[in-house]
């Protein structure tokens, strides 16, 4: 069963960086599942606003990441790692040798394949947060990837190369695969939340809420998670009662 709860954009990146704070306060040596995109952004600056004001402390979080771009160092101004340190970790008191993201270039192989191993080595992911792509992908698993998937390797759908050509120079930057935590691997988070706003997500909310849950739409298997929570703005819902 899916919680949905509709608020502002400030107020549902509040609820969901409280969720973070309570999760930690409980145990502070919770691992975390993290997101890119513009969807979390809020969340992160709040978190890093509580950092700051003492009120919750990473220095004990582990944290793993959801996917990263084939072909991107991780100093690109594009790669999730870079995306990750610029908007979250550079700003609060976590150990960046607690904070995993897949590979983009070098052994990336290698590594994707261990990255379920390691997340179950460090005692599996207790809260993770997903945004969602106008064609319902989570992460980077497009329509159509096997419910069971692990970490693996996917070729980026056309339109999903379109909507993120938005933070690229010309869509020719747009890396075309990716590496990704799958939907399985994603399922093994003991709590999920998900992020979604404007009405580019209203499509998408629509069909992981009340749609088929199926292989063509990836969210929809959250259906099946005992513990996952949706935050949406009205823009987002707004196609969920017509
Ligand atoms: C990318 C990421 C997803 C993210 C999606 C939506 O494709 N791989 O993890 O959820 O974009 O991004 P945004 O929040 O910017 O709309």
């Amino acid at each position: 069963m899916l919680k949905i709860i509709v608020g502002s954009g400030e107020e549902i990146s509040r609820l969901i960086a409280e969720q973070f704070i309570l999760q930690i306060q409980k145990k502070p040596d919770s691992v975390l599942g993290l997101a890119t995109g513009t969807s979390p952004l809020g969340v992160y600056r709040n978190l890093i606003e509580a950092n700051k004001k003492k009120v919750v402390s990473f220095s004990k979080v582990t944290t793993f990441n959801l996917d990263e771009y084939i072909g991107l160092e991780g100093t690109h101004n594009q790669s999730y790692r870079y995306f990750m340190n610029v908007n979250l970790f550079d700003h609060i008191d976590i150990d960046k040798k607690n904070t995993f993201v897949l590979k983009g270039v070098g052994d990336y192989l290698a590594y994707a394949n261990n990255y379920d191993n390691l997340i179950e080595e460090h005692g599996g992911i207790d809260l993770q947060i997903l945004g969602i792509g106008s064609n319902g992908h989570i992460a980077f698993n497009e329509p159509d990837t096997p419910f069971d998937s692990l970490t693996h390797i996917a070729d980026l759908n056309e339109s999903t190369i379109k909507d993120n050509s938005r933070l690229f120079s010309s869509i020719k930057e747009v890396p075309t695969k990716a590496v990704t935590m799958g939907l399985k691997s994603i399922m093994n988070a003991r709590k999920i939340v998900l992020i979604a706003m404007g009405k580019s997500k209203a499509e998408a909310v629509k069909n992981l809420i009340k749609g088929k849950i199926s292989k063509r739409v990836p969210s929809s298997i959250l259906r099946n998670h005992p513990d996952v929570t949706i935050y949406v703005d009205q823009d987002a819902y707004s196609l969920v009662n017509k």
